[in-house]
């Protein structure tokens, strides 16, 4: 196994409800480290270009509102295989899907208010991360 950085993203449906220290400890009780976090209010252009990937979905309008409603918290995890990990502790999109005990299964709204954004691929992170993070704020 190799050690992975992943990029995180709480949610403004988790900021909302201050869910951010349960939701921290979840990953560093499940081995990921924060080695870089924080908190802002994304702008619309942002939001438009991190899910741009989506943007041929239906629910990519709502999905760019929603992200710019409130806070999110951004974050690097690293440890052991972080990007799967990561989305074994965050459980299935859908949180009528997510495994018990996931973060998704605990804490989501619905399918789009789902508490927390992970990367899909070790690929992705690298692009993930560099969209929010300078390497001197990653700190291991
Ligand atoms: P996330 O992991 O941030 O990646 C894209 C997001 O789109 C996803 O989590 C959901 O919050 C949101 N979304 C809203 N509707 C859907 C849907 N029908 N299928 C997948 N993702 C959706």
């Amino acid at each position: 196994m190799a050690t992975e950085r992943t990029l995180s993203i709480i949610k403004p449906d988790a900021t909302r409800r201050n869910l951010t220290g349960r939701i921290n400890a979840c990953f560093e009780e499940a081995g990921l480290r924060i080695v870089a976090q924080k908190r802002l209010l994304l702008t619309e252009a942002n939001a438009r270009e991190f899910y741009a990937v989506h943007k041929d979905r239906p629910f990519y309008r709502d999905l760019v509102a929603f992200m710019i409603s409130g806070p999110v918290v951004v974050q690097v995890l690293e440890g052991e295989d972080a990007v799967a990990r990561n989305r074994e502790v965050m459980g299935a999109t859908d949180p009528r899907k997510a495994a018990p005990g996931t973060l998704r299964a605990q804490f989501a709204e619905n399918i789009e208010a789902n508490s927390v954004h992970g990367s899909d691929s070790p690929e992705n992170a690298a692009s993930e991360i560099a969209f929010f993070f300078a390497g001197y704020e990653i700190v291991g």
